[in-house]
């Protein structure tokens, strides 16, 4: 089967092609500190399989949180809570990844600052973010600079910066939200430019044999917004600097895709990765293994992200393999459950 086939990138072999793309799981205190539910939550998903998990979005700062009970990696108070998890899920032989997140004007932590490019509120009820100054766009470069560095020391395998979905760095990237006149606005070059600042100052101290994803929203579904054509230059623009594109839509504004069925991104996913030619991560509505071997057989894709199947079934990757009739080593305590009972 293609989707239990190992993939390679840098230094980092997944043992197969699934991966747990990253899911807020608001469950940490309001110290940002990972606790024992996330443990659990990790390590099912890396005894169940998984080949490389990417953690949620994990704030570079208080205010580039989500929310109060999104994990943070902005100390190393945190980072200490963190590394356990990393090393119980890669000794259980999955790769973990960690999204790295400035929640931007998207931020509902409770926090005085709320910062974007400009200053345009979500929604009617979203609070005003204030337009970010050069001292702001530095010190949010210099937090998620500091915060990869706490994570090349935890251990981790990758590095996933989070690009999508309307948070800090996509309001950059999306012309509906960037209204900027200085060089961080205007042109496609200008809005990447955070987003370029950001992936130099990780790669100071990123190890260099170990990969940096992106995940992107390559389409705002919105006439005047980011659409593929933009996007495919914008990757051009960060390829340099990056290995593995993460492809999702939507979130920069309310409006919702404009048709949604199993696999609805991957058409955009497969046009990046030809137009890129980057390695890509696929998502979105995918839970039937055939489906997966269709995207993977067909190379639309490198590697397929199932979030809420992964929610709803840790142990997708040994049931499919099981279902499939297909061996696949199970962890070595659970060998009993195969023996015909005495
Ligand atoms: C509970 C939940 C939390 C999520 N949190 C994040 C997140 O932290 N970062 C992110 O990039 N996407 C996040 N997403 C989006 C997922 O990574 C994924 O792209 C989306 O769920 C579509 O995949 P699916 O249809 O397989 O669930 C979240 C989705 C869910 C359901």
């Amino acid at each position: 089967m293609y989707l239990l086939n190992s993939f390679t990138v840098k230094s980092m072999t997944q043992r197969n092609r699934i991966v747990m793309p990253p899911m807020c799981m608001y469950s940490a205190g309001t110290d940002g500190i990972a606790n024992e539910f996330h443990f659990t939550h990790y390590t099912s998903r890396a005894v169940g399989g998984v080949g490389l998990i990417i953690m949620e979005a994990t704030g570079v700062l208080p205010w580039g949180r989500i929310s109060d009970h999104c994990l943070g990696l902005w100390n190393d108070e945190q980072a200490e809570a963190l590394k356990p998890i990393v090393t119980a899920c890669q000794k259980q032989g999955a790769k973990v990844a960690i999204q790295l997140n400035h929640a931007g004007r998207k931020c509902e932590a409770q926090e005085k600052i709320i910062e974007a490019p400009s200053a345009i509120p979500f929604s009617q009820e979203s609070p005003m973010p204030r337009e970010m100054k050069e001292e702001d766009i530095r010190e949010t470069v210099n937090a998620f600079r500091s915060s990869a560095e706490r994570a090349a020391k935890i251990g981790f395998d990758a590095i996933e910066i989070h690009g999508a979905h309307g948070y800090l760095i996509s309001e950059f990237l999306s012309p509906l939200t960037n209204h900027r006149t200085d060089s961080y606005g205007g042109s496609t070059e200008n809005r990447c430019r955070i987003l370029i600042e950001i992936l130099k100052a990780i790669h100071e101290v990123w190890p260099a044999e170990k990969p940096v994803l992106l995940r992107v929203s390559a389409e705002d579904y919105e006439p005047n917004g980011m659409h593929m054509e933009e996007m495919s230059k914008i990757i051009k623009l960060v390829k340099p600097y990056i290995d593995v594109l993460d492809v999702s839509t939507g979130g920069v504004v309310s409006t919702p895709p404009s048709k949604i069925y199993p696999g609805y991104q991957v058409k955009i996913a497969e046009q990046l990765k030809q137009a890129c030619d980057l390695p890509v991560v696929t998502v979105g509505l995918i839970t039937d293994p055939h489906q997966v071997e269709e995207i993977l057989g067909e190379e639309r894709a490198d590697l397929v992200a199932l979030g809420r199947e992964l929610l709803r079934d840790p142990y997708w990757v040994l049931h499919t393999a099981r279902n499939m009739e297909v061996e696949y080593p199970w962890p070595e305590q659970y060998r009993r459950g195969f023996q015909a009972r005495k």
